[in-house]
């Protein structure tokens, strides 16, 4: 089976190319695409080099899977012509996450949603998919009726240009010398804002929105009432979000703890007496989420706090992506195009 990445030179592609090799994903080729600024650029695949291609609309030649992580624009136009052409499109960016016919999935969660995909499946947004791998588990036990949460995101949640400029400012910062941002709108080197994606006439940024809608897409239940503050932190990697989660029922802290404790791809790690809980780093290159904290509000009736904590390249992005994959292959599906299945 040969796979293509488009925006294979990213953080996200890079690390796709990463994961594929540690699972072991059964492919003939691995096929790299980027912008012609990258052709010709080496990238490591089980020992050997892959020259990076640039994308055109002939790219595609016996590609079965194609991963796309390289922005909306580039989704928008290649998808439907991967879709057209058979391939199976694997989409990491936000452009078809709002269409009511794209699957928009988390393997661990609502892996049924496959069943109805018609060649292009989406993965959610990092921060919607590492606050839900804590949440889906606990609605499923007793519905949620409110989320209150803010997010602290890292800097390679923008890409491989935002980790750069947040590395080159702290030490231009350290040395005090003058730094001439290029990616963030506000100074990020000891500082932290409010996450850096357009406001809307309410106020809501789009990274707020995109969780607050692919929370209810995800868990199929409109009834929930989110509320969401995304802000960025001068951190390079793994988002940590801070929850304040209102259920129709009283959930008790050990009920919940024993719930997450057997939740697939979350690790508990709750050590009250030493106050050890998760930070970005410990979450930092793992395949698991981490989560924590765990505590009932004090005031408000049926509700818990929490805190999780996901590297949002592999969990958010990259390992999500190929979950996704590995599913669809387990299903069966290569391809569906017009409503009839080419299974393989
Ligand atoms: N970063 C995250 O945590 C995260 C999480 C979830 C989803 N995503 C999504 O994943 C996608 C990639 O994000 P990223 O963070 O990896 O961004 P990135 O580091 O900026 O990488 C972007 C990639 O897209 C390629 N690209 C840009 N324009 C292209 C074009 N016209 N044709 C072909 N390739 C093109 C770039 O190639 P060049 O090297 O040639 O420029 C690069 O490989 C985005 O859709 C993003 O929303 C990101």
């Amino acid at each position: 089976m040969k796979i293509g990445i488009v925006g294979a030179t990213g953080v996200v592609g890079r690390e796709m190319i990463q994961v594929l090799e540690k699972r072991d994903f059964p492919l003939s080729e691995l096929v790299c695409f980027a912008s012609s600024k990258s052709a010709g650029v080496s990238l490591k695949f089980k020992g050997k080099n892959i020259l990076v291609k640039e994308l055109n609309e002939h790219s595609f030649n016996d590609i079965k899977i194609l991963f796309l992580a390289a922005g909306r624009k580039v989704s928008e136009h290649y998808a439907p012509l991967a879709q057209k052409a058979g391939i199976l499109v694997i989409d990491s960016s936000s452009f078809f996450r709002t269409d009511p016919a794209i699957p928009l999935v988390i393997p661990e969660i609502n892996p049924h949603a496959l069943a109805s995909h018609k060649g292009i499946i989406s993965s959610p947004n990092c921060t919607a998919t590492i606050m839900l791998m804590a949440l889906a588990p606990l609605h499923r036990k007793k519905r949620i009726k409110r989320i209150v949460a803010a997010s602290y995101q890292a800097a390679s949640g923008a890409g491989a240009r935002a980790m750069e400029e947040l590395k080159g400012e702290t030490k231009a910062f350290l040395e005090g010398n003058p730094f001439e941002r290029s990616v963030m709108p506000y100074p990020y080197a000891f500082n932290l804002f409010l996450h850096n994606s357009a406001v809307n006439d309410e106020g809501y940024s789009e990274e707020e929105t995109k969780v607050i809608f692919e929370t209810k897409k995800i868990l199929e239940d409109e009834t929930i009432a989110l509320s969401i503050t995304c802000v960025r932190v001068p951190v390079l990697r793994a988002h940590s979000i801070a929850l304040n989660v209102e259920f129709h029922e009283s959930f008790s802290v050990e009920e919940a703890q024993e719930i997450l404790r057997k939740a697939p791809g979350l690790t508990l790690q709750e050590d009250r007496k030493e106050m050890r809980f998760a930070t970005p780093l410990d979450a930092s290159m793992q395949d698991t989420i981490l989560c924590g904290r765990i505590r009932q509000d004090l005031y408000h009736p049926n509700t818990l706090d929490l805190w999780v904590v996901g590297d949002q390249l592999l969990k958010g992005a990259a390992l999500n992506a190929v979950q996704i994959a590995e599913e669809a292959t387990k299903l069966g599906i290569t391809s569906k195009t017009s409503g009839s299945l080419v299974t393989g």
